[in-house]
């Protein structure tokens, strides 16, 4: 991940869950239902929540965990989500989701609007750091945009880079070129399918706005 990438959620922590607040009928619709998911897979389990950010997902998931605890890159966003009321015991430390040290193993993870921004060269390595801190039988929820013309910027590609790019204006008019990059479903379970024996497309939601891929870690 890129330091650009790093600064631009430094700087967009207090303006960050305006994009949770959007009028679409769809995105409040599958947020919706998004929430209910997380809800129900993270009942009575012991949560990593990685790159949680102000904690938007993390707050709705204590209402059923058993305890969570929430890791980012930028303090800024977690003085945000430490201000939360929380349902389960719930910590929030900062950490670099590609160098994570726990003493604990979770039985439940989650990574929402990560990957999108994790290079396509450092996926696999990413993917294969962040189940070493699993039990067998965790639950496994990673999830992010869809592609939509238009929104959130113009894409841009680089000559000879198989990685797609969005320039990103904040409020007080500073731009930052970030990775984002996009994901059809076969892509999803080629590339989850090394942790888990049984995931086919049934494993993929892909909504119109945001896609999520759910499983039980089988290695
Ligand atoms: C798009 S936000 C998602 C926040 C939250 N998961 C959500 O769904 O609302 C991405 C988050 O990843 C964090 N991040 C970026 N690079 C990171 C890294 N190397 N390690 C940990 N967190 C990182 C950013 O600070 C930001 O809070």
């Amino acid at each position: 991940m890129s330091d650009d990438m790093v600064k631009y959620y430094r700087d967009r922590a207090k303006e960050y869950e305006e994009i949770y607040e959007w009028r679409d009928p769809n995105r409040q619709e599958e947020q919706e239902l998004m929430e209910k998911t997380l809800k129900t897979i993270f009942n009575g389990r012991k949560v990593l929540d990685i790159g949680c950010g102000t904690g938007y997902w993390t707050q709705r998931i204590s209402e059923t965990a058993e305890s969570i605890i929430g890791i980012d890159i930028n303090e800024t966003v977690l003085e945000i989500a430490r201000s939360k009321e929380h349902g389960c015991p719930t910590e929030y430390r900062v950490m670099d989701a590609y160098n994570m040290t726990f003493d604990e193993k979770f039985t439940g993870t989650l990574a929402t609007f990560m990957l999108s921004h994790v290079t396509r060269e450092e996926i696999p390595g990413w993917l294969e750091h962040i189940h070493t801190f699993l039990e067998p039988g965790a639950r496994v929820f990673i999830g992010d945009n869809t592609f939509i013309e238009g929104v959130g910027g113009q894409l841009k590609t680089k000559p000879n880079d198989p990685n797609t790019y969005k320039l990103r204006t904040l409020n007080d008019g500073t731009q930052h070129l970030i990775v984002k990059n996009y994901f059809t479903t076969k892509e999803l379970v080629e590339l989850f399918s090394a942790h888990s024996k049984e995931i086919t497309e049934e494993n993929v939601f892909m909504g119109k706005c945001f896609w999520w891929i759910s499983y039980i870690y089988q290695p």
